[in-house]
């Protein structure tokens, strides 16, 4: 399973690149608002993340409507070559997608919580589909049938279009998509960082070290 970064920070991106974990990054109004990042700075901000990151980056438009969408989908799509266009699920965003894809630029369809929204951005031909796995499980459904459920549908019909699980909320939910088989996980820096740590491990090389007589 392909990890990607779920962050606008530069930092981060840049500490997860070095550490060899990241993919590819994820971004959305939120997370650039967290980074201090108006609107019309995002291109520059997304051109820095697309410097460190060599894998697809995906950029969020803050339009609600088809044209305005492609518009601003055009001028982020001068980014960079790993530029993906993330559009929200609605009737405007996958049209949208539609005719992005026919244009060979990459989408990404996200706030997605149902498998027919990401059936539907399948058929769009959308390159990635974000269902929120976490949000799901807030609103205290099965954020990880999700995940299942468009698993079986991609595979049926052999959509190219790839499970990009988002939302995470712990640790083990990103171990369950990993096993359910979803083809990406976007994580956030703190759960990133937890993927590697078990308390064993750090007793275990403590205890390897003493006996050597290094400790
Ligand atoms: C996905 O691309 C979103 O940026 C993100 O995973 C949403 O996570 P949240 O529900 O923690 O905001």
């Amino acid at each position: 399973m392909q990890l990607y970064i779920d962050s606008a920070n530069l930092e981060q991106i840049q500490k997860y690149t070095d550490w060899g974990f990241i993919d590819g990054v994820t971004t959305n109004p939120s997370l650039a608002a967290k980074e201090g990042v108006k609107p019309e700075e995002l291109s520059t901000h997304l051109k820095k993340i697309t410097d460190i990151v060599k894998g697809l980056v995906s950029i969020e438009v803050y339009s609600t409507t088809y044209d305005e969408m492609i518009a601003e989908a055009m001028k982020y799509s001068e980014i960079a070559s790993n530029i993906v266009i993330k559009l929200p699920c609605t009737q405007d965003g996958l049209r949208a997608c539609k005719t992005l894809s026919e244009k060979n630029i990459k989408t990404n369809v996200t706030l997605v919580f149902s498998p027919l929204q990401a059936m539907m951005a399948a058929k769009m031909g959308a390159t990635l589909v974000s269902p929120f796995v976490g949000r799901v499980e807030d609103a205290l459904f099965d954020g990880l049938d999700l995940i299942a459920q468009i698993r079986v549908i991609f595979d049926n019909y052999e959509f190219e279009t790839k499970i990009l699980s988002a939302s995470f909320r712990s640790t083990k939910q990103i171990s369950e998509v990993a096993q359910i088989g979803s083809d990406i996980a976007t994580v956030s820096p703190d759960l990133l960082e937890k993927l590697i740590k078990h308390p064993l491990t750090d007793i275990g090389l403590e205890k390897f070290l003493k006996d050597a007589g290094l400790k």
